[in-house]
């Protein structure tokens, strides 16, 4: 028979697998078809190209490794089934093989009592219930009511050794046993020592079962048609031996199969969430912004007072922001800090009236996780007040938040501003589709909203399966925001969640799954997977 009319390419442990399955003639373990491929191979030991072939086929999981391939090309199924079931001592078994069962126990004591006695005079022994239900069970003692009482009897003067007496006395001896393997007397004994209260325990082994497929069975019987020897010496290896000897001439060369199925490699690939980050970076760039940073740990004055926040805030509170125990608070910058004094307390020169209270310059000092980049946005625009501004920043933030499904402590946001002559409302709403629109997302929609440094605000959303998702916040900063820094320009500013927009990129209902590294999931998840989502709304 030539390779290619009818047999795949096979690698030799396959064709010896196929072949000692054809010669079993039944669904077989693999410790069954490894026996049976050594015993056809070994009258062949002395012309095999390799010998150490004999000792690979001897190993069950080479066995296993080939009937994996097998499977793949159809040619054998696979099932899990027989179970074998074994069988140890448990607590109270392992105490029994010392001190004798409890009906044992009963039967010497009744002996020693001269062979019957009243059953009040033994209550007390241990175990002693036992020991007379399976004492009667065995047939060893007999009860019987009496006038003066209730009497044990002994039926038989030492009887002889129960099966369940010797199972337990094997099992100490040989510690676990394959319950199949015992003799018919002994599994009985088995099952009732089962019905006993933690005597023994059992467990469970299982074994595949393979069997040929129909294409497997015709595979078999064109290679049977040679003894299995011939199939195997083949050469998978070229060696600098077989070329300069000319052995070469002599030899089967082995087939590569390129199409056979292989391990999939994963390659090292970005965070899914650091994709989303470089592709929101990208975005902005190409929209003609630059990026700033700030810090991480940032003045309360930077967070909340240039923001003209009031100091009884409640997002202030500790319950909402992280603050610092060590150090716990940092420097003013003093230029700008009897400014932001009086737009809190009436306003100062923006025509407000302020919040109408006293000002804190030690709460404005406290240092804290910043709680949003708008920090980042103020202090940046607080030193480069030169229009044209166009600037964003995607970075970590803050919360004190109660983890859950859409919430975490630490997430980044989305941050960014225009500042330009006649900059308006209707611009802001367009930068922001644009940038969704460059994203993927089709459907931007606005909400009037509540900020205390914007005016007028607005909230972001976005139509995602058939529901609008808040993404955050937006506006155009109040004067009572830009005029301490000497800004005198509309600011269009916005903070957009990163971590919601990457869940609608991704498919994911739960926010945690980026943490979580589910290396499953990173391997899976495709970076280009941002792309696809493309037009799905
Ligand atoms: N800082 C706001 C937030 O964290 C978002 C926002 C930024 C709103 C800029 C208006 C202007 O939700």
């Amino acid at each position: 028979m030539a390779e290619g009319e009818g047999v795949p390419v096979l690698h030799w442990l396959e064709k010896a697998v196929i072949v000692a399955l054809g010669s079993l003639g039944k669904p077989s373990t693999y410790q069954e078809i490894s026996d049976e491929a050594v015993k056809l191979l070994e009258p062949f030991t002395a012309s095999l190209y390799d010998p150490s072939m004999l000792e690979t086929l001897q190993n069950s999981s080479s066995i296993a490794k080939a009937c994996g391939w097998l499977r793949d090309k159809g040619l054998i199924t696979t099932t899990i089934s027989k179970v074998v079931k074994y069988i140890a001592l448990a607590g109270e078994g392992r105490r029994y093989a010392r001190e004798g069962l409890p009906e044992r126990r009963l039967v010497v004591k009744l002996a020693e009592l001269g062979g019957s006695t009243n059953v009040d005079s033994l209550k007390d022994m241990q175990d002693f219930e036992i020991a007379v239900m399976w004492g009667i069970r065995n047939g060893w003692i007999q009860i019987s009511k009496t006038p003066s009482g209730t009497l044990l009897t002994l039926k038989i003067e030492n009887p002889e050794m129960s099966a369940q007496e010797r199972l337990l006395q094997l099992l100490s001896q040989h510690g676990e046993m394959d319950i199949d393997g015992l003799d018919p007397t002994l599994q009985q004994a088995a099952s009732e020592l089962m019905t006993r209260q933690r005597v023994v325990s059992t467990s469970e082994k299982v074994v595949t079962i393979v069997s040929l497929t129909e294409a497997g069975n015709r595979v078999a019987s064109l290679l049977m048609e040679k003894p299995l020897s011939d199939h195997l010496n083949e050469v998978t290896k070229i060696t600098p031996g077989l070329i300069s000897s000319g052995r070469w001439k002599n030899v089967t060369f082995s087939r590569y199969d390129v199409a056979a199925p292989v391990e999939p490699l994963f390659a090292a690939k970005r965070h899914p969430l650091l994709e989303v980050i470089r592709m929101v970076r990208k975005t902005y760039v190409e929209l003609g912004f630059e990026e700033i940073e700030g810090p991480i740990v940032e003045l309360a004055f930077w967070n909340f007072d240039a923001l003209f926040q009031p100091q009884d805030h409640p997002a202030r509170e500790m319950q909402d922001t992280f603050y610092l125990e060590y150090p716990n608070k940092g420097l003013l910058p003093m230029e700008f800090v009897e400014k932001v004094r009086a737009v809190h307390e009436h306003g100062g020169d923006t025509g407000s009236r302020g919040w109408g209270y006293k000002w804190s310059e030690k709460e404005a000092m406290r240092l804290l996780l910043r709680t949003h980049t708008t920090a980042t946005t103020i202090r940046h625009l607080a030193k480069n007040r030169r229009p044209p501004i166009k600037v964003f920043s995607v970075d970590r933030i803050y919360r004190n938040e109660k983890v859950d499904w859409k919430h975490l402590a630490e997430f980044h946001q989305i941050e960014g501003i225009v500042v330009e002559r006649n900059a308006n409302l209707r611009q802001l709403m367009g930068i922001l589709r644009e940038f969704y629109r460059r994203l993927g997302l089709g459907l931007v929609r606005f909400r009037p909203s509540y900020f205390p440094y914007t005016e007028p605000s607005m909230e972001v959303e976005v139509k995602l399966g058939g529901r609008w998702l808040e993404l955050g916040g937006s506006g155009i900063f109040r004067p009572e925001t830009t005029r301490p820094f000497g800004v005198h320009l509309p600011v269009l500013a916005w903070g957009l969640g990163l971590e919601r927009l990457a869940m609608v990129i991704y498919g994911l209902e739960d926010i945690r799954a980026f943490h979580q590294n589910d290396l499953g999931w990173l391997r899976r998840v495709s970076p280009l997977t941002p792309y696809k989502f493309r037009g799905r709304f």
